[in-house]
């Protein structure tokens, strides 16, 4: 059965819709920063308080396409059926319809609209534990609906329960999980060898906490069927890279390299892994939480991709502006336009930040990669000459951690670019000695910071008042901009406060006033600043945030101002905000690449 990724995207949200659900369309992908997560990996991310009892104000029954981003095998991808990002189409029941409903209704999709032969489809269910009972009453639903027995799998919780790894007082519980045949001789017998996951319908009804699970009041649902995957098989195809989502991409980056994508390995390999990560690059930029490249957090996730698709165009002979910039207009344009036509508006936006990266790591890729050669011919010349005079010597084959630091830190060089130019020509990275020396620089560099900082501090009384202003402008922020601006810098000297925060734009006219007003706000409700200390991982679960994580010890100091306000910080500060007097922005402007600098004054 053909189908269109843009047929299956409608035929999903309309069969849910059909169904009493809403469309509450697809949220940012970048992390909200409630998980610690930095990518939104799944539909139900930005759904969790509701699945933990919130009043969702679309209602109980809703539904969704929503992009993904997970970049823990970035390696990987290359391959045929590894991606950065991926959309999931999901719905979810928040404390209304349960197991019977949804059983019929995956069942109902997959056999009437997409035409499954329903005598081949399998199923899997918990077998139960200590926290959870065996799912019988799925199993028997199952039975119910047609699935043979012999179709029908008990597994463990490493299979058939779903949470989101590592965290804590998160939404999850029991899943069952769809399969369905795509080799030849696939049987129940040989299960699940043959088969491929189609998508899983989580049954929410647990919380879990830091040494078990609890039930919820609400018993959820909360399905995910990956968009990309499921078109693949639909279509009868086994690489992700030839439905109509990559398609006009490949093609084009053959014309571009005169290769042939079906004979030639090197630059079948080299093509898939520019238009994954360009169109990874693309969804990044052009998120309405947009973000850049940079060398921390998300942004340095976001310039390995870009890197890396760069490295791959090159190696294919392509200019990696032309590469880059061609697959990221046909996704922009052609494959994505019904879905995500926010991204046309921003497409010259992202094509100059994509030539802006091109051209930032080909001046230091010139430059790196003749400093990683001579690290290569230097080992090259020890071992000759070891071997010359020791037979028995074993020849040297890794890459100094010190060189490999040098590299990341002066050249631009991800160490994962490092490593796979390393293995390329049989070497490995010391990476236990690489983050040594990303640690001594970064003890060095704060020994620095706080060098100048010291200088600067008077702590005379305006200086304590900037201070708490600064922790009031950071939550404004936070509220107005998103919640992934953070405090990259700060300076205070008696007449004013300067303060950098990550984020991809100017500010518009509109968002100042509204941050401002909102300081201005917080300084007349007069809220009493309260200093506590606590435990690190207290502060953090308490949700306090702090800059300088890593730096602090075990017990640390935290400052709320209300409920607006909560930071990790050494003080001193004001003890009630109505001190402040007004606060103005004097000034917003760029401060580097992804970091915006405001100046503002309390008159
Ligand atoms: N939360 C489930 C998943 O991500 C539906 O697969």
């Amino acid at each position: 059965m053909a189908i269109t990724s843009k047929q299956l995207r409608n035929n999903w949200l309309n069969f849910y819709k059909e169904k009493g659900h809403v469309d509450i369309g697809a949220v940012s992908l970048i992390g909200d920063g409630s998980t610690g997560v930095m990518f939104n990996v799944a539909g139900m991310q930005p759904l969790m308080p509701y699945l933990l009892g919130k009043q969702h104000p679309a209602g109980t029954r809703l539904c969704n396409v929503q992009g993904c981003v997970r970049t823990v095998d970035i390696e990987s991808v290359g391959d045929a059926s590894h991606f950065t990002f991926f959309e999931m189409m999901g719905n979810w029941s928040l404390g209304d319809y349960f197991k019977g409903e949804k059983t019929a209704w995956t069942y109902e999709l997959l056999t009437k609209v997409f035409g499954l032969d329903p005598a081949k489809i399998c199923s899997t269910v918990f077998e139960g534990n200590e926290s959870a009972p065996r799912d019988e009453e799925t199993a028997a639903l199952l039975r119910g609906l047609g699935i043979s027995d012999d179709r029908i799998f008990f597994l463990p919780k490493t299979d058939n329960w779903w949470e989101l790894e590592g965290t804590v007082g998160t939404p999850c519980g029991p899943d069952n999980e769809w399969f369905y045949p795509v080799k030849e001789g696939a049987s129940p017998k040989t299960f699940p060898d043959g088969y491929v996951e189609i998508g899983n319908d989580v049954y929410m009804q647990y919380r879990k906490t830091q040494t078990g699970y609890e039930p919820l009041e609400n018993k959820n649902v909360d399905t995910g069927f990956g968009l990309d995957r499921m078109l693949l098989f639909l279509n009868g195809l086994t690489d992700g890279y030839k439905t109509d989502l990559f398609l006009p991409v490949i093609e084009m980056l053959q014309q571009l390299s005169g290769a042939n994508y079906d004979e030639d390995e090197k630059a079948r390999k080299a093509m898939r892994i520019i238009a994954d990560h360009t169109r990874t690059t693309v969804m990044l930029i052009g998120d309405q939480n947009g973000i850049l490249p940079s060398n921390t957090g998300a942004g340095y996730i976001l310039r390995r991709l870009m890197r890396r698709a760069i490295r791959y165009a090159r190696s294919i002979g392509v200019s990696a502006e032309t590469a880059m910039c061609e697959s990221a207009s046909l996704f922009i344009n052609q494959v994505y336009d019904e879905a995500y036509p926010f991204l046309k508006e921003k497409e010259g936006y992202i094509l100059d930040e994509i030539k802006k990266e091109v051209a930032r790591f080909e001046t230091m890729l010139a430059q790196g990669m003749k400093e990683f050669e001579k690290c290569v011919n230097g080992i090259v010349r020890k071992n000759e000459f070891m071997a010359k005079n020791n037979p028995a010597y074993v020849p040297e084959t890794v890459i100094g951690g010190k060189q490999a630091f040098r590299l990341y830190d002066t050249y631009g060089f991800p160490l994962e670019l490092t490593e796979e130019l390393a293995q390329e020509q049989g070497y490995t990275v010391d990476k236990v000695g690489f983050d040594a020396a990303f640690k001594e620089h970064q003890e060095k560099s704060k020994a620095q910071a706080g060098a100048a900082k010291g200088g600067l501090e008077s702590h005379s009384d305006m200086a304590v008042k900037y201070h708490t202003a600064t922790h009031l402008l950071n939550a404004a922020l936070k509220t107005v901009l998103s919640p992934d601006v953070n405090q990259k810098g700060s300076n205070i000297n008696d007449e004013r406060m300067r303060f950098d925060f990550n984020f991809p734009r100017p500010m518009t006219a509109e968002e100042i006033k509204a941050v401002e007003a909102l300081v201005n706000e917080k300084i007349e409700e007069n809220i009493p600043v309260v200093m506590k200390e606590m435990s690190l991982d207290e502060a953090r679960a308490q949700k306090f945030v702090g800059v300088f994580d890593n730096k602090y010890g075990d017990v640390v100091k935290t400052y709320s101002i209300g409920e607006f306000s909560k930071e990790m910080c050494g003080g001193p500060h004001v003890e009630r905000t109505g001190v402040l007097g007004k606060f103005r922005i004097a000034k917003e402007q760029s401060s580097s690449a992804g970091v915006r600098r405001i100046k503002a004054v309390l008159e």
